[in-house]
């Protein structure tokens, strides 16, 4: 066989090939990488993982002299918000006066000024945007991601989003995991539970149509109690989804405690995470899934535990949380230079979190996140010489090639 592509002189190629689809635990610390590696693949697929020696004899195309770079796995984004209309540049002011999240939200402002630009937005011009944000995105290296709906808040601009997804799944060579968020606000002078049934009727439409994977709920004080969390999700797993909570975001709710025991994919953001759900991540599969660029931007001083959760024995991924409110950025590479800073996470975590693990929480253990013979090569070569650069220098995009399913992405 004659391959396309051969990377040489990978200085480290980490290549995340564990047994195990999760790494848990004292595991996180460990990252298995081959020294002055070498990568091939034929048609999209890889065809060889090894060291540049043993390649040397390899019949291919096209050579790529790495010269010591850091080549890893495509980066995973396991939590998005990436289709929407506007921005919200307009709260800056009350942001900085401090009114709460929360607060702004009750006002009317915040997910409910993005649910009216939403909807007032075209099916084609939301298209545009996301593709816009998602070119971005694959520019920091992400190569797969989970996009949810959520500013629609009834059924047909929920439905817009959802296809804005399913359309991106099909024209774009990069895995999406879409998830329906139609749980993420109450509308205004609405009945929580009344508009909880109209959500959960779509569920029989949407698994027809394909239109999502997952279920989430943002289980917040002043927006989903745990009780309408626990009934809601409850029946989107009889309907066949997984399930996600947006959980203990801002107040101890309890909503961490629930994803374990629903058995979700992943329990999201776990900032007011009590001690006890932190140690249960131990015992369980469900990935905690953490944004610190979340933390950051609603400038809180206190993040995620993450150092307990893995010293209890749980998963951790990353996430970049974007969209236009509580995380206006598709930088995942900084949120692994918080996770660092601010999270105190080791650099091996930090890379087990965006890709392993990730792709675990969005159900694409099999596809992503790992580089195996018989894969996508969803491959980044970085101007890096090392893993622990990249998390280290911050505020600059350190890919130097993103390939994507074998081709080069644009720059
Ligand atoms: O993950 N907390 C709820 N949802 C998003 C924010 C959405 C928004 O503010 O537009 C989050 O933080
Ligand atoms: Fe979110």
């Amino acid at each position: 066989m004659i391959l396309d592509t051969l990377l040489i002189n990978c200085g480290q190629l980490l290549t995340m090939d564990y047994a195990t689809d999760l790494v848990k635990g004292e595991q996180m610390n460990e990252l298995p990488f081959i020294e002055n590696g070498a990568i091939g693949w034929k048609n999209g697929v890889i065809q060889y993982i090894g060291t540049t020696e043993e390649a040397e004899t390899i019949e291919r195309l096209n050579t790529i002299d790495c010269e010591g770079k850091l080549v890893t796995p495509g980066l995973v984004d396991p939590h998005t918000h990436l289709v929407f209309g506007g921005s919200r540049e307009h709260e800056i002011a009350m942001k900085q006066q401090g009114v709460p999240y929360l607060e702004i939200l009750k006002q009317g402002g915040g997910i409910h000024s993005t649910v009216q630009a939403t909807r007032d937005t075209t099916f084609e011009d939301l298209l545009n945007k996301a593709n816009f944000h998602l070119n971005r995105l694959i520019s920091y290296g992400v190569t797969a991601l989970e996009a949810k709906s959520g500013y629609g808040l009834e059924k047909e601009t929920e439905l817009k989003q959802l296809r804005v997804v399913k359309e991106l799944q099909s024209s774009r060579n990069v895995p999406i995991a879409s998830t329906f968020l139609g749980a993420h606000a109450v509308p205004r002078n609405t009945n929580p539970d009344v508009f909880l049934s109209e959500m959960e009727s779509m569920f029989a439409m949407l698994k027809e149509e394909d239109l999502a994977s997952f279920v989430d709920i943002f289980c917040e004080e002043g927006v989903f109690t745990i009780e309408q969390s626990r009934s809601y999700l409850t029946k989107a797993k009889e309907a066949g989804f997984s399930v996600k909570i947006h959980a203990d975001e801002i107040v101890s709710l309890g909503g961490t405690e629930l994803a374990i025991e629903l058995e979700a994919a992943s329990a999201d953001h776990l900032i007011a995470a009590s001690d006890q759900a932190v140690e249960w991540f131990g015992r369980s599969e469900t990935v905690a899934v953490l944004l610190p660029g979340t933390t950051f931007y609603l400038n809180k001083e206190s993040y995620a535990k993450a150092r307990d959760i893995i010293n209890y024995g749980g998963a951790v991924a990353l996430a970049t949380d974007f969209n236009p409110g509580s995380s206006p950025t598709e930088n995942i590479q900084f949120i692994m230079n918080l996770a660092m800073l601010k999270l105190k996470m080791t650099c091996e975590e930090i890379w087990n979190a965006v890709t392993v693990n990730a792709a675990k929480a969005i159900g694409m253990e099999g596809i992503a996140g790992r580089l195996q013979v018989g894969r996508r090569a969803d491959v980044i070569i970085w101007n890096a010489p090392n893993y622990q650069y990249v998390p280290y220098h911050y505020g600059v995009n350190h890919t130097n090639t993103v390939f994507i399913n074998g081709k080069e992405a644009a720059k």
